[in-house]
């Protein structure tokens, strides 16, 4: 069992992390004492909601429990009306919580409803995901999506506590725990040398679920997630090393029209960063083969997807951390540390894009 803290401007909150932490929402109930509390959770994980509502009723909050189908399309703003007609009906003031029982879209969906809701209550995450877990559970950015673009709408709001049990991952499908590793890999690459050699090494382990192997990297996702946090927590400089192989990412999936899933999308877009980094002469090709090598390892093979060059170079500038329509590049320079903010040709882009996707 791993405890590590977050420590922001906007809070400072524990992560548990662990197979069986669930039962911390006791200890997290009696630190915060809520009036009541709402838990929202997707639909797949009922079980999970109805476990941890039992651990709030048994430290005495009363709470009532929402369910929004799984997926991406809970999380619009319609979404958003539906919960906080919930939070009005079931009486939650201001003492009141949220815990928040699901991967990345429950977790964004919650987070905001928390931060609107009475201009703001606190609100608990379980992340049922192992994506949300390593990533979109600590940070305290919260959203919805709007009509087109993905996450247009949003809030930075920071959570009370992250209890992330690993026995919530026992049923989530072999695909998404593959693609999670695209974010884990991210870690790695960007910031983290030793969770790199954690890879290599525990590759079979990893693979296979091995439940210490997992926890080790589920912490030190968190803990990189956590230092990059605290030293940007309004994302206005430092904490862009997150987006690495995110910039060509979010081209593919816009480029696709969403068919392509993200983590198969990060892959490529660190595919593509590594490459450009290389023909910058930032980095060594031992670099673009290793992290190509791991992503393989993790099932992330390097797949050319079927989406216009065109349509995927047009999508480049309209990611939302463009300014002026420039494209800062996170680019990798060593195992374990990227640069960030750096400017590329676009022909170099196009020729690198052009060889990644054809
Ligand atoms: N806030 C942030 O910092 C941040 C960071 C990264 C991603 N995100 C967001 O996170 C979202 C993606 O999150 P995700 O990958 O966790 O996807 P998700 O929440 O959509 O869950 C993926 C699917 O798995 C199902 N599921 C969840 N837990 C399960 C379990 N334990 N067993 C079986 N099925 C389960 C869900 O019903 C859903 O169909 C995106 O909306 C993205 O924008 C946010
Ligand atoms: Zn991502």
């Amino acid at each position: 069992m791993a405890r590590l803290i977050v420590d922001t401007p906007g809070g400072t909150y524990p992560v548990h992390i662990g197979r069986g932490v669930l039962k911390e929402l006791r200890r997290t109930m009696a630190r915060l004492e809520p009036t009541g509390a709402v838990v929202v959770a997707d639909a797949s994980v009922r079980a999970i909601a109805q476990a941890a509502a039992k651990h709030l009723k048994a430290a005495r909050v009363k709470n009532a429990i929402y369910v929004v189908p799984g997926g991406e399309r809970s999380k619009s703003l319609a979404g958003l009306a539906g919960l906080l007609a919930f939070l009005e009906r079931q009486r939650i003031d201001r003492g009141g919580c949220i815990v928040a029982v699901g991967g990345g879209t429950v977790g964004d969906l919650a987070g905001m409803a928390a931060s609107t809701w009475l201009r703001g209550i606190r609100y608990i995450e379980v992340p049922t995901t192992l994506l949300a877990m390593v990533d979109s559970s600590i940070g305290g950015k919260t959203g919805v999506n709007g009509v087109r673009m993905k996450n247009a709408i949003g809030t930075f709001w920071q959570p009370s506590a992250v209890i992330s049990d690993l026995a919530c991952l026992d049923t989530l499908p072999r695909n998404r725990y593959r693609e999670a590793f695209a974010e884990v890999v991210k870690y790695a690459v960007a910031m983290d040398r030793g969770l790199f050699d954690v890879l290599h090494r525990e590759s079979a382990r990893l693979t296979a679920g091995d439940q210490d192997a997992l926890e080790d990297v589920i912490e030190r996702c968190a803990t990189a997630k956590a230092l990059v946090v605290a030293r940007d927590e309004r994302d206005r400089g430092p904490r862009a090393i997150l987006n690495y192989g995110h910039t060509a990412a979010h081209a593919l999936e816009a480029a696709s029209r969403f068919r392509i899933s993200h983590g198969r999308a990060v892959a490529l877009g660190m595919r593509i960063a590594a490459n450009i980094a290389f023909a910058l002469g930032l980095c060594s090709e031992r670099l673009v083969d290793a992290q190509d090598e791991l992503l393989t390892t993790y099932g992330l093979r390097d797949e050319h997807p079927r989406v216009s060059l065109d349509r995927m170079m047009a999508a480049i500038p309209t990611d939302k951390k463009a300014r002026r329509g420039r494209v800062a590049w996170v680019l990798p320079r060593r195992i374990g540390h990227a640069v960030i903010g750096q400017d590329v040709p676009v022909r170099l882009v196009r020729r690198v894009v052009r060889g990644a996707i054809a």
